[in-house]
């Protein structure tokens, strides 16, 4: 299946990403934290006003786009990323990764992970990071691709909410090219 990532700078795509967002969100994380932190999350952090508020703090959204006929609803994006470079400690935050339900399990994720990683080495970055929920079963992908577990981290955002996170840090693959 061939996939191409869109950057998203424009309010248009990211009010497209926002009703992504939503999909994902409310058909993945309710078994894992429970309805009323998605509401708090989704309309903190993943609305398309958060997005355009953290575009101007660095991070840069990105569309997983496929145009293979069948992969998902024409027209549709098969997922979404974000990244923010962090030259000050040499490393790459991974801020969101997620593929929508019917597109997960089948590559599609590795192969956004080796883009990232192209990404990082362009910039000269040495490491990348990520946040996940503690008992998120993608936990296992990313040690597949080579992530390690480096904290546990409990973290306050508002409204009664926590997040308990681990963690995870991959340095880069020097053989990958930029
Ligand atoms: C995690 C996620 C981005 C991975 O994307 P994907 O397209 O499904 O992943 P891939 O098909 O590239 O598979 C990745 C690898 O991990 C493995 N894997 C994927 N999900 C797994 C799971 N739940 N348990 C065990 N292994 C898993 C696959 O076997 C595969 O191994 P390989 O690359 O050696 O063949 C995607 O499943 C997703 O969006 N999940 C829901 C949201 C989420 O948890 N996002 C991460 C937030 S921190």
């Amino acid at each position: 299946m061939d996939i191409q990532f869109q950057p998203a700078t424009t309010e248009a795509q990211i009010a497209r990403i926002a009703t992504l967002a939503r999909e994902i969100w409310y058909e993945y994380y309710v078994a894992l934290i429970g309805r009323a932190q998605v509401d708090y999350m989704v309309a903190r952090f993943q609305s398309a006003s958060a997005m355009l508020e953290q575009l101007g703090e660095g991070h840069c959204y990105f569309t997983i786009e496929s145009d293979s006929p069948g992969a998902t609803e024409v027209g549709q994006p098969l997922g979404y990323f974000a990244i923010q470079p962090q030259p000050s400690v040499g490393k790459l935050f991974i801020s969101k990764l997620y593929v929508r339900q019917s597109g997960r399990g089948r590559g599609t994720g590795r192969r956004t992970l080796e883009f990232i990683e192209r990404r990082a080495r362009a910039w000269a970055l040495e490491g990348l990071w990520l946040t996940v929920n503690k008992g998120n079963p993608s936990i296992a992908a990313y040690r597949r691709w080579g992530f390690r577990v480096t904290e546990a981290i409990v973290m306050d955002i508002g409204g009664g909410f926590v997040m308990d996170d681990y963690r995870m840090e991959k340095a880069i693959e020097a053989s990958l090219q930029p």
